[in-house]
Order: structure tokens, then sequence, then C-alpha cells
């Protein structure tokens, strides 16, 4: 496999075409942003545990029968893609009251949510990722109904999944966000990353955050705590 032109770059990964077809190569960097890339720093090995991160769990829901884009970890700080087309959504699931979800709705952190409550966002930098409802979607013919109904129910599915994973970890899942994308013969799947910077976790006995938002607060290091993620999910 030869690694070609840079196809897309972006805050935290790059995405290299391949001499594959249909393969892509995305490269995990060592780099954080906060406040829609306003802030960014250089934080070292980074990419290399957000790489193995995600790797293990997108293996993981693989084998739990969730379609991904993921084919294969290829290096340290590499992974190897079936290229998709992006649906530009964030789809977020929250089990618990954190992050924008508090501030929007005046909630404490850590207010256990009824049932998971879906939400999605514009992803499109220029506007800062707007908060957006079904209607809107149609209306910008972002998704069919018929794949918002699929993100949806795979979504809960992920999340009961991934609930699965980590509390037999010791980890509570506060929240995550998804993307997913179409393959070239436009089957739907779960793409993008799934690791610290897309979820928060808190440990269920001592509620610390082993998430990014140890750097969105500036409360520590990220790499010790990135570490431990991943030292518990290989256990
Ligand atoms: O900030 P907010 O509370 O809306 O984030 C909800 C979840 O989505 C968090 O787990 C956060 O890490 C993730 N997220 C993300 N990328 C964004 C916005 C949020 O991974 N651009």
């Amino acid at each position: 496999m030869k690694k070609k032109e840079l196809i897309y770059q972006g805050k935290a990964k790059n995405l290299y075409a391949t001499d594959r077809k249909n393969v892509l190569l995305a490269e995990y960097l060592d780099q954080a942003t906060a406040l829609n890339g306003k802030r960014k720093d250089q934080i070292v090995g980074k990419g290399t545990l957000n790489n193995q991160i995600t790797c293990l769990i997108f293996d993981y829901l693989a084998e739990q029968g969730i379609k991904t884009h993921l084919i294969s970890n290829y290096s340290q700080t590499e992974q190897l893609l079936h290229k998709v087309e992006i649906i530009p959504l964030e789809v977020v699931l929250r089990n618990v009251a954190a992050g924008s979800f508090s501030k929007k709705f005046g909630l404490a952190e850590g207010v256990v949510l009824q049932a998971p409550i879906i939400e999605f966002y514009y992803k499109n930098d220029s506007l800062d990722d707007p908060f957006m409802n079904e209607a809107h979607i149609y209306e910008f013919q972002l998704a069919t109904k018929s794949q918002i109904e699929y993100i949806k129910s795979q979504t809960y599915e992920i999340n009961q999944k991934l609930q699965q994973l980590f509390e037999a970890k010791g980890i509570q899942l506060i929240d995550f966000k998804l993307e997913f994308g179409l393959l070239a013969d436009g089957s739907l799947v779960l793409a993008d990353e799934i690791s610290p910077d897309t979820c928060r976790l808190w440990d269920t006995q001592t509620k610390e955050k082993l998430d990014k938002d140890n750097y969105r607060k500036q409360l520590g290091d990220l790499v010790p705590i990135y570490q431990e993620v991943l030292s518990r999910l290989k256990k």
C-alpha cells in the first residue's frame, strides 16, 4: 500500500489517498483544539493514543455487528479506512447532563437523564456547528428520512454496546459524538473516531474526568489520562 496525496486536513487527523481504490489512510495528529479551533496545542503522544483507542473500539463494535469504515490499524498513528462521503452531522448521544447540555438547560453536570437523548449539530466550522433538528436536516437535504432513522437506531445500539464495554472497565459513559458516512455502494456506516476526544468518560467510582474536558477546562495533562483509558480497555 502506498500513501499518496493529502486530501483532507482536520483538527486532529489528516486523511491521505492511497494507491488502493476507495481506501484512505487516516493519520492521527499530536494536536488538541478547543473552542472550534480557536485554542490549539501540540500534545506529544495523543495521536498514537487516540488511534489505538479508536481502533480498539471500532474493532469491538464491528464484532458486535456494527458496520464501520475501519479496515485496520496500520501503524502507531495511522489506520486504513474505506472511503466514505461524510454526512455533515455531528450526532451526539447523552446519558448524563454535561457540557453544552448542562449550560443550555441550566442542569448540573452529572444529572442522569431518564432516557438517552440524541442531538444533531451541523458540521460547519464557519457557522460554529449549530444545533439542528430533523426538519432542518431535511430542509438542507443533509440526509434522507430513512438515513436519519438508521443513524438514530445505530446510535442507540452503539450507546448500549459502548456502555457495556466501558462499565466493565470502571468507566461511566456520559456522552459521545458520532459521524456517519456513505460507502461507494451507498451504504451508511459509522465513521470518524471514538476516543476520549469525542466522548465524556468519568471514572465510575471517583467521577474523575478521563477525557478531553481536562484540556477544554485546563484541568491537567491529557496524555496520562488517555493512557489510563487505553490500558483499562486493553485489560
Ligand atoms: O460540548 P458538548 O456537550 O455538546 O459535547 C457533547 C459530546 O460530543 C462530548 O462528548 C464531546 O466530546 C463531543 N463533541 C465532539 N466534537 C465536537 C463537539 C462535541 O466530539 N465538535
